[in-house]
């Protein structure tokens, strides 16, 4: 018997690994995307061999329309019911002050951060249609990661909010267009969670303060420093990725999935705050947090 077919992006490490392998076992087929061919490798070490056979790495770099299309393609041949889900995870953080901010890695970071998930959205679109079609009562699923970013403007990362803000919004609107379609459209926004993510972010941050310029101003270098104590404490209070893996898990097996979940302690005391407080407060605590 055919099993329930999934894309997923971003599965070489973190979030995605633990998702692609959580989900295999759950007994879905998953398509898992990475970028090299030795990530392929280690992850179906990583999985029992007694599953692995639903496990198939994909080479997919989602800025990449030939990779996107090959893909889809794969999928079409193997999956005569086309994609239950497409989740869209790969993402990555660039750091430090917007002013000094290179344009060319701010566009860099929307390719994959917003362009990517929009243009394997798209290009995924009929298959996901194929399975709402051909299983009557059910629904496909679509689901973006956004971030607690997707909703509180955090400094030193001006830009990656501003992609994970653009997430939360596309999504929002596409679940309205692909309701009838029966293509349910859901954004899962993490807060801190122990992956690679923090320790590339700490090295975003050391490189964009050693970058500055001799005339920055002081509370941009004091800012930059204190933001990075405060990830520092990520890789200590941060959940592990399984939470995400878990919450992915439920989102899929709903029938009727919400359009939003957040996931972590720290990002629902966040938006809590940010919800019950005067703005004036919550922005006070966030300078506090954050800038110097
Ligand atoms: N960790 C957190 O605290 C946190 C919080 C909120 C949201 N998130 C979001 O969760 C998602 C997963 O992050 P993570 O924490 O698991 O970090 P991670 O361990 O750094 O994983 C990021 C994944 O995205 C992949 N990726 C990056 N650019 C790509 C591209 N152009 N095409 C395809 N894949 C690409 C990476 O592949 P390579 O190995 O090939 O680079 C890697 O597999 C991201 O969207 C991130 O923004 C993370």
């Amino acid at each position: 018997m055919q099993t329930k077919t999934i894309l997923l992006t971003g599965a070489s490490t973190g979030i995605g690994r633990a998702s692609a392998l959580l989900l295999v076992d759950e007994g879905y087929t998953v398509f898992a995307g990475i970028r090299r061919t030795e990530d392929a490798e280690a992850l179906k070490n990583a999985c029992p061999v007694d599953r692995a056979s639903r496990l198939h790495p994909v080479l997919l770099d989602v800025t990449r329309e030939e990779d996107i299309r090959a893909a889809l393609a794969t999928i079409d041949e193997r999956s005569r019911d086309g994609l239950y889900a497409v989740v869209n995870n790969a993402g990555f953080n660039l750091n430090g002050a917007f002013e000094y901010t290179n344009e060319a890695d701010a566009r860099s970071l929307m390719e994959t951060n917003f362009f990517g998930l929009a243009g394997l959205s798209r290009a995924a679109l009929p298959l996901l249609r194929r399975y709402a079609a051909s299983h009557p009562g059910e629904t496909a699923k679509l689901v973006n990661i956004g971030s607690i970013g997707s909703y509180i403007g955090v400094p030193w990362e001006a830009y990656y909010h501003a992609s994970k803000f653009a997430v939360l919004g596309l999504s929002e609107a596409m679940r309205h267009e692909l309701w009838h379609e029966r293509v349910r459209v859901v954004t899962v926004c993490p807060g801190g969670i122990k992956t690679d993510f923090i320790p590339k972010t700490e090295r975003s941050l050391a490189a964009a303060n050693a970058q500055l310029p001799g005339d920055a101003p002081d509370s941009y270098r004091s800012g930059l420093a204190k933001f990075g104590e405060a990830v520092g404490k990520a890789t200590r209070f941060g959940a592990a990725p399984d939470a995400v893996a878990q919450r992915l898990r439920k989102v899929l097996a709903s029938k009727h999935p919400r359009s939003q979940y957040v996931v972590g302690m720290d990002a629902g005391l966040f938006l809590g705050m940010r919800r019950l407080l005067p703005e004036s407060w919550f922005h006070a605590v966030m300078r506090r947090q954050f800038t110097a």
